[in-house]
C-alpha cells in the first residue's frame, strides 16, 4: 500500500489535510492511528495569530460543503512542541507574508518535518495565502526561498481561485518545488436568509467538501498535463471512489480534510478501498495515477 511522494515514503496514499485535527501532536497521532499514511499540520507562520472572530466554520445543511474563515490562527514557533510528538510521516504546512518569512518558518521546523507544504492559497487572510499564490512570480520566489533554506522536499499548495492553475504550478516547479498540492479551499460567502446577515464573522471564507471536488479534480488533471513533479489531490474526498478519481486524474496521493472532522476512521477506510480498487482492476499504483489521460475521449482537451 505504501507510496512515495517526492522521496517521502507514506504507508498509505491517504494523508490528513492541513487545518483539520492538525493543531496538536495528540490529534495528529490520532489521524495516523486511524489509517492516515501521513499528516499535514495546521499552517504555522512567523508570528502568533489569533485568527478571525466567530463564527468561523459553517456546515451547510446539505452536507455538500462547509465554509471556514479561521484566519490562520497559530502559535508560531511554540507549535514545535506539538509537532515533535508526531509519530509518523509529517508534512509541516508553513505560511508567511514574504519569501523570507516562509524561509524563516521552514528553517525553524526543519528538525520535525519530513516535507514542507507551502500555504500560498488560504483565501481569507489578507497579505498571506492566495495574495501570494495567485501570482506566478511571487509563488516562484517563495518556493525558491524555502527550497534554498531547508534540506527537505517542498510541496506547494495551489489555490483554485485562478483562471489557469497550470501557470502557478509551472512557477512552483521552476522555483524548485518537489510536488504540488491541489487544492486549498475556494473563496466563498454564505448569507443567513432569516437574519439577512453574512454567516461568517469574517464575511468571506473558503469552501471545502464535496462541492469542491470537481473543481480540484480539474486542477489536478490540468497540472498533470503541465508538470513533471508529483501531485497530491485534496478537496471533497470522503470515499475511496473520490480518492481513486483524483488518482485517475493524476494525483499520487490524496489529503482528506472536511470528511475527517466527524469520522477520523474514514482515513483508513479510504486507503483500504483504494487498495481494493487496484486489486479489482489489476492496476499498480503507478498505472492508476493519471490513467484517465490515456482513456480521455479524443478532442476532449481545451
Ligand atoms: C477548518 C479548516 C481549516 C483549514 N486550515 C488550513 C490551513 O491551516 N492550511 C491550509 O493549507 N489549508 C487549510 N484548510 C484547507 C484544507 O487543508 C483543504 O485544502 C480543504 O479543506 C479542501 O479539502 P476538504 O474538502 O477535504 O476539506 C482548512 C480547511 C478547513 C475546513
Amino acid at each position: 500500500m505504501s507510496v512515495e511522494v517526492s522521496g517521502v515514503e507514506f504507508e498509505q496514499p491517504v494523508l490528513l489535510a492541513s487545518g483539520i485535527l492538525g493543531s496538536t501532536g495528540a490529534s495528529l497521532n490520532r489521524a495516523l492511528r486511524s489509517g492516515a499514511g501521513g499528516v499535514v499540520t495546521k499552517s504555522v507562520g512567523p508570528h502568533e495569530r489569533t485568527g478571525h472572530p466567530g463564527p468561523n466554520v459553517f456546515v451547510d445543511d446539505s452536507d455538500e460543503y462547509a465554509l471556514n474563515a479561521v484566519g490562520l490562527s497559530n502559535p508560531s514557533t511554540a507549535f514545535a512542541d506539538e509537532v515533535e510528538k508526531v509519530e509518523g510521516p509529517t508534512v509541516v504546512s508553513v505560511f508567511g507574508g514574504t519569501a523570507d518569512e516562509f524561509a524563516e518558518v521552514a528553517r525553524n521546523f526543519e528538525p520535525y518535518a519530513d516535507a514542507f507544504e507551502l500555504n500560498v492559497s488560504c483565501p481569507h487572510a489578507e497579505g498571506y495565502g492566495v495574495d501570494i499564490g495567485a501570482d506566478p512570480d511571487l509563488t516562484q520566489d517563495v518556493t525558491a526561498a524555502v527550497a534554498d533554506a531547508v534540506d527537505r522536499p517542498v510541496w506547494v499548495k495551489m489555490t483554485p481561485d485562478v483562471t489557469d492553475v497550470t501557470r502557478i504550478g509551472v512557477a512552483a516547479q521552476e522555483g524548485g518545488a518537489d510536488a504540488v498540492v491541489a487544492t486549498n479551499t475556494l473563496s466563498a460567502l454564505a448569507i443567513d436568509v432569516e437574519s439577512g446577515r453574512p454567516i461568517l464573522g469574517n464575511v468571506h471564507g473558503g469552501m471545502s467538501g464535496s462541492a469542491l471536488k470537481p473543481v480540484a479534480v480539474r486542477c489536478v488533471y490540468d497540472l498533470y498535463e503541465a508538470l513533471d513533479i508529483p501531485i497530491v489531490g485534496v478537496g471533497g474526498v470522503s470515499s475511496a471512489e473520490d480518492a481513486v478519481e483524483y488518482m485517475l486524474a493524476g494525483a499520487r496521493a490524496v489529503e482528506v480534510g472536511t470528511a475527517v472532522r466527524d469520522a477520523v476512521g474514514v482515513l483508513g477506510e479510504i486507503a483500504q478501498g483504494v487498495e481494493e480498487y487496484k486489486r479489482r482492476k489489476s492496476l499498480s499504483h503507478d498505472e492508476l495515477v493519471g490513467r484517465a489521460h490515456e482513456l480521455a475521449p479524443e478532442g476532449g482537451e481545451e
